[in-house]
């Protein structure tokens, strides 16, 4: 993506503004309890790609929307993310002990102090909703968006794929199972950043937001479509997470069913529907283009 200087511009331009909310609504690691807000900032701060927010970034600038209207939802699926990657990695689930290229949460601090900060980062993304003042929207819009994010991260999105995860491991999955626990545990935050991104946006085009909304369904497939390569033909330096895990824990994924060429075929396929969905919009939504190509093209 180094070919592609105004994508690196919108990525700087978002992961600053994100970074800039995400320290604002963050304790301080001085405040009480201390431990809980250190492993919270150490699990959200320095590091990740911020693809969710950028995201919802990117939905906002394709609606005409104004942009600082969308920090807080974008910094409150960047919680919701952080936290879910706290609890991935636990030895209960994926037992990982590399993240973002340090170790894991609970390998810096300790398991309980662990899932204790992902269940505070995850109430604090809805604390974002409710107070956030940069997004100027009224109760009845904030109550959409809560319930967006709400839906995406529980039993009917991200914790249900995640928990279809646990239960397909060392079984062989068809690809219509498979398609839909990756929906659920990838997709389904990935669909809630576009989402957010188009509440945010006062008068929003109805049929615009719809064509949006396919968008987000082929590029969160596809993101996990490329996670699961990336686990077979990355590299530990590179990915800041550890190479082959997905095939020591007999995971389910796309290249243990498709094979690698076919992975990469069904992200490119993938890819083909989401930018098709954009057909006809004008340039305000190049970011979701680019950001679609990165997804797919990315080698962390
Ligand atoms: C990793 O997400 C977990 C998945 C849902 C595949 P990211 O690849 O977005 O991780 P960071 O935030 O950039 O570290
Ligand atoms: C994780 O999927 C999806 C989440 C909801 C966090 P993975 O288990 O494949 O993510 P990585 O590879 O550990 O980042
Ligand atoms: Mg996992
Ligand atoms: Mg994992
Ligand atoms: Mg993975």
């Amino acid at each position: 993506m180094k070919d592609n200087p105004p994508l690196q511009e919108f990525l700087r331009e978002c992961r600053a503004r994100v970074e800039q909310a995400l320290e604002h609504w963050l304790p301080s690691s001085h405040t009480l309890p201390e431990r809980l807000h250190s492993a919270m900032r150490y699990a959200t701060l320095g590091g990740g790609k911020r693809v969710r927010p950028v995201l919802v970034y990117a939905a906002g600038r394709a609606l005409g929307g104004p942009v600082d209207r969308l920090d807080g939802p974008a910094c409150a699926v960047e919680l919701i993310h952080a936290y879910s990657l706290v609890h991935d990695d636990l030895p209960a689930m994926d037992d990982d002990d590399l993240r973002r290229g340090r170790p894991t949460c609970h390998k810096k601090f300790d398991e309980a102090t662990a899932i204790l900060a992902g269940d505070a980062l995850q109430t604090l993304a809805f604390q974002v909703l409710c107070k956030d003042e940069g997004l100027q929207a009224d109760a009845e819009t904030r109550l959409q968006m809560i319930k967006a994010l709400a839906v995406a991260s529980g039993s009917r999105g991200m914790a249900g794929g995640q928990a279809l995860d646990l239960e397909a491991e060392g079984r062989e999955l068809d690809l219509a199972q498979l398609e839909n626990l990756h929906i659920h545990k990838t997709g389904a935050l990935i669909r809630a950043s576009v989402q957010l991104g188009t509440l945010a946006t006062p008068d929003a085009d109805e049929e615009l937001a719809l064509k949006l909304d396919h968008y987000a369904k082929c590029i969160g497939l596809a993101f996990q479509v490329r996670d699961d390569i990336l686990d077979v033909e990355g590299a530990t330096e590179v990915l800041g997470k550890t190479q082959g895990k997905d095939q020591a824990q007999r995971k389910s994924t796309y290249p243990s069913l498709l094979g690698l060429q076919g992975a990469r075929e069904a992200a490119g396929q993938l890819l083909a529907d989401a930018l098709a969905s954009l057909a006809g919009m004008d340039e305000k939504a190049d970011p979701l283009r680019w950001i679609a190509n990165y997804i797919i093209g990315r080698n962390h």
